[in-house]
């Protein structure tokens, strides 16, 4: 059932991939759920990257015209699609990366943890998986709940006796996209130009953007929050939190962000492949275990590298409305932790 679509035929574009793949490494990017909401535009995404020289589509279901269709790019990726259990080793067998949107999304009125109970399972599995197949692979976490589910992850790699805590990350940069759109529309600033920092975790309060924290690329934005009142930086704060549940509310029934999901993974996955291939300085927000808190995971800034993290930042000078928002997500962060390692180990 495997579909193995070569996106050229001619000697000539065989040889031009060639002398591309002599300056830039290999690369095997595997999708799980790759037939899924998120996983057909980020694997529309992945096959634009230039970096991805193999891309493997994984679903349960409806892989071989994802893969069919995808394939047809030309672009420097061969893709090629698996279906089902059976062929999950194939997909995963010499993956530099691994990238997990598999799993139900919300419906209005769901928090992301009422979807513990599948998707902790779903990860559970594909986990065991990752773990007897490509062991060395980057794993990027998009399975809600990313509080738990990474957690989940992390115990399943230890049981198996391969856990790096510097390959497997949960992806929060939705809720930093979120941040740097919501903050250059109320601050009137070049949306390209912004960065926000977002910490915590990736589920309302626990997501806390630092807004006192913004920078500008091109520094045309000096010290931009300060323009900003107290109360729009509260607004601010709160619609970066319930930035999915936003999304949710307006597809009323159909899921949960799709297209922004595809688009953040794609970045967080690209900043990973390049800290892979030893570009420097690739600095992302993400969920990884971390000692800057009492908490054993939390996001923030991760410099990343050759071997995944390379160093997880500090969290740098709080305002004081941040440093209360740190105080009030712990609790909920620790009990999400707490319920995915215990998931993980019954
Ligand atoms: P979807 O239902 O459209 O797609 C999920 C896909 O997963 C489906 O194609 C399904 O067949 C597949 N799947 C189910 N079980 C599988 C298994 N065992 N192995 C491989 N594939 C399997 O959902 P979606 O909108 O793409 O969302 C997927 C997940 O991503 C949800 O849990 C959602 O909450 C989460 N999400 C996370 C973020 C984030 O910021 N981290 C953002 C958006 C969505
Ligand atoms: C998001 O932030 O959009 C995702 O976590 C999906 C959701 O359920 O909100």
């Amino acid at each position: 059932r495997s579909v193995l679509v070569r996106s050229s035929s001619s000697a000539k574009q065989s040889l031009l991939r060639r002398s591309f793949s002599s300056s830039v490494p290999e690369r095997k990017v595997a999708i799980l759920g790759a037939a899924g909401g998120i996983g057909q535009p980020l694997a529309l995404l992945m096959k634009l990257n230039p970096l991805v020289s193999s891309l493997s589509l994984f679903d349960i279901a409806n892989t071989p015209g994802v893969a069919a269709d995808v394939g047809h790019i030309n672009t420097r990726s061969e893709v090629v699609g698996y279906m089902g259990d059976d062929e999950l080793a194939k997909a995963l067998e010499g993956a530099d990366l691994v990238i997990i949107p598999a799993g139900v999304p919300r419906k209005p009125g769901m928090t992301r943890d009422d979807l513990f109970n599948i998707n902790a399972g779903i990860v559970k599995n594909l986990c065991s998986a990752i773990a007897k197949y490509c062991p060395h692979a980057l794993v990027n976490m998009i399975s809600n709940p990313v509080n738990s589910t990474v957690p989940i992850a992390a115990e399943i790699f230890k049981k198996a006796g391969m856990y790096d805590e510097k390959k497997l990350f949960g992806v929060t940069t939705l809720d930093v996209v979120r941040a740097k759109t919501f903050y250059a529309g109320k601050a009137n600033v070049p949306v390209a130009e912004v960065n926000v920092p977002v910490i915590g975790g990736h589920a309302g309060v626990t997501i806390l953007p630092l807004f006192s924290q913004v920078t500008s690329l091109a520094q045309t934005v000096a010290t931009p929050q300060a323009n900003l009142s107290a109360d729009v930086l509260t607004a601010l704060t709160k619609r970066t939190q319930d930035g999915g549940t936003e999304v949710v509310e307006a597809k009323a029934g159909k899921g949960s962000a799709t297209l922004s999901m595809a688009y953040a993974g794609a970045l967080f996955a690209d900043a990973c492949l390049k800290g892979l291939n030893g570009v420097p300085d690739v600095v992302e927000c993400s969920y990884v275990q971390s000692t800057i808190t009492e908490l054993p995971f939390f996001a923030s800034k991760v410099r990343l590298g050759k071997n995944g993290v390379e160093e997880v930042l500090d969290l740098g000078p709080l305002s004081d409305f941040e440093k209360q928002g740190l105080e009030a997500l712990k609790p909920e962060l620790k009990s999400s932790i707490e319920k995915g390692v215990k998931f993980a180990n019954q």
